[in-house]
């Protein structure tokens, strides 16, 4: 199964992992991971149901306080444990049970990845519509939406997802996931860019545009900061090891502390951009801001068909997201394959085929769950799509962070020297990485978990 250039000598027994990016593949690749399902699809839906300007600030505020150290520090355990998540915790905390704290991380992006590879699939799908038209046959989009779901359909966009990435993930860091996000994320811009001159040219452009950035503070409550706290997380794709993963294979003289800032950068411009084409679409086409979750999905395919050339706009939109999402689930599933590859001395190519099947088994079940045959199956009222979702955000995400946030913070004595930072911003970093960040995320996990 192993090829010659992925053998299991690119994990150095003493030094970790040997693969490396180029500082410019690896800026494009973290930006390809933070970027994604979260900014486009749960961003928007969110933002419209905390009233629009005033949450889009608390997210900013959430995103430099919090979210930035963060990503700064699971770099830097990333980079100075040249390993997965497990093996970078116990290395660096000097003692082995970190390791199972890392395993969290493990754990939680193996399981992320069982449903967002399910709302992945379900992109392409709508990509084809809408570029051949099917999409617009019918003008009662919830019910498409509903048929789509409840066949057999999204299981084989999903297998599509699962080869696509696998195929990349297989050819290692430089060759596979760095290329791929060299090609594609360009692309992205490109879209985007087209996406918004048709969105700013609405008639309703300027409504949405005034929903969208001007903040309204009294439509937040306590719950919006700790979404727009718990989006932040998810949104810069922190707390599942996958940042820190990617860290282990940056050069040593790359500085992480701009990679941070442009990381923080293209993410923000993403939900920004994001958010100026949802909501001037929106209320151009009458669509309430806050119809949750199925903003994307229900609501946008009838803006489009109201549109000139929607079908065109409508398939770049979904292929949009279909890449997006895509480079997401590259970071997700290199995080149980690098760690396969540390614990057995598996080659890459091996370790990919073994968790791409682990996977999914769980990932079709999910799948089933998400509007088909297993949907309702549920337990204590959730089915395993939600079980999953719940339970990794809002539990398996804020603990991976936590534990980040104090090995730093506390335990281990290098991060500093680590991140080449001195002075001044040294001690903003490990302030918010001591009191600011952990506080914050216990109190999500707290609120979230039904105790406040
Ligand atoms: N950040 C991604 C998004 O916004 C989700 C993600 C989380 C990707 C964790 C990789 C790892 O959609």
């Amino acid at each position: 199964m192993s090829n010659k250039q992925e053998s299991p000598s690119t994990v150095d027994k003493k030094a970790g992992t040997t693969e490396r990016f180029s500082s410019a593949g690896f800026i494009l690749a973290a930006i390809g991971s933070s970027v994604g399902l979260g900014n486009m699809w749960k961003f928007t839906y969110v933002t419209g149901q905390n009233g629009g300007g005033a949450f889009f600030l608390l997210f900013i505020a959430c995103l430099l306080i919090v979210g930035l150290p963060v990503l700064m520090g699971e770099l830097a355990v990333g980079r100075a444990g040249r390993g997965d998540a497990v093996i970078s915790f116990s290395k660096l905390s000097g003692k082995k049970w970190w390791g199972a704290l890392g395993f969290v991380s493990v754990v939680a992006a193996f399981l992320v990845m069982t449903f967002y590879s399910t709302i992945a699939g379900w992109t392409l799908h709508y990509a084809v519509q809408s570029i051949s038209g099917a999409l617009f046959e019918s003008t009662d989009y919830q019910a498409v939406y509903d048929t789509f779901t409840a066949s057999t359909a999204p299981i084989w966009w999903q297998i599509a997802i699962f080869i696509i990435t696998g195929i990349v993930i297989a050819k290692g860091i430089s060759s596979g996931i760095e290329k791929f996000n060299k090609i594609v994320i360009p692309g992205l811009l490109i879209i985007l860019v087209i996406m918004l001159v048709r969105t700013l040219t609405l008639d309703g452009a300027a409504e949405g545009i005034r929903y969208f950035l001007y903040p309204d503070f009294s439509q937040l409550t306590f719950t919006s900061a700790l979404e727009a706290l718990g989006l932040a997380f998810f949104s810069l794709s922190l707390g599942m090891g996958a940042m820190l993963t990617y860290g282990a294979y940056v050069e040593k003289h790359q500085s992480l502390s701009a990679a941070t800032l442009a990381v923080g950068a293209g993410d923000l411009a993403y939900a920004l951009i994001a958010g100026l084409i949802i909501f001037p679409t929106t209320f151009t086409f009458g669509i309430a801001p806050n119809s949750g979750p199925g903003l994307v999905f229900v609501a946008l395919p009838a803006a489009f068909a109201a549109m000139p050339f929607g079908n065109l706009f409508g398939g770049l939109f979904f292929i949009l997201l279909a890449i997006a999402a895509i480079t997401s689930c590259l970071a997700l599933i290199e995080v149980p394959v690098a760690y396969l590859m540390r614990k057995y001395g598996h080659g890459r190519t091996k370790a990919t085929v073994f968790v791409m099947i682990a996977m999914y088994v769980l990932a079709l079940p999910v799948t089933l769950a998400a509007g088909g045959a297993l949907s309702d199956v549920t337990f204590a009222g959730r089915n395993l799509f939600d079980w999953l979702d719940f339970v990794t955000s809002n539990i398996m995400l804020p603990l991976g962070g936590l534990f980040v946030t104090i090995l730093v913070g506390f335990v281990w004595k290098g991060a500093g020297e680590e991140t080449g930072m001195k002075g001044w911003w040294l001690k903003a970093w490990l302030f918010s990485m001591r009191y600011i960040a952990p506080i914050l995320i216990v109190l999500i996990f707290l609120k979230y978990a039904g105790i406040i």
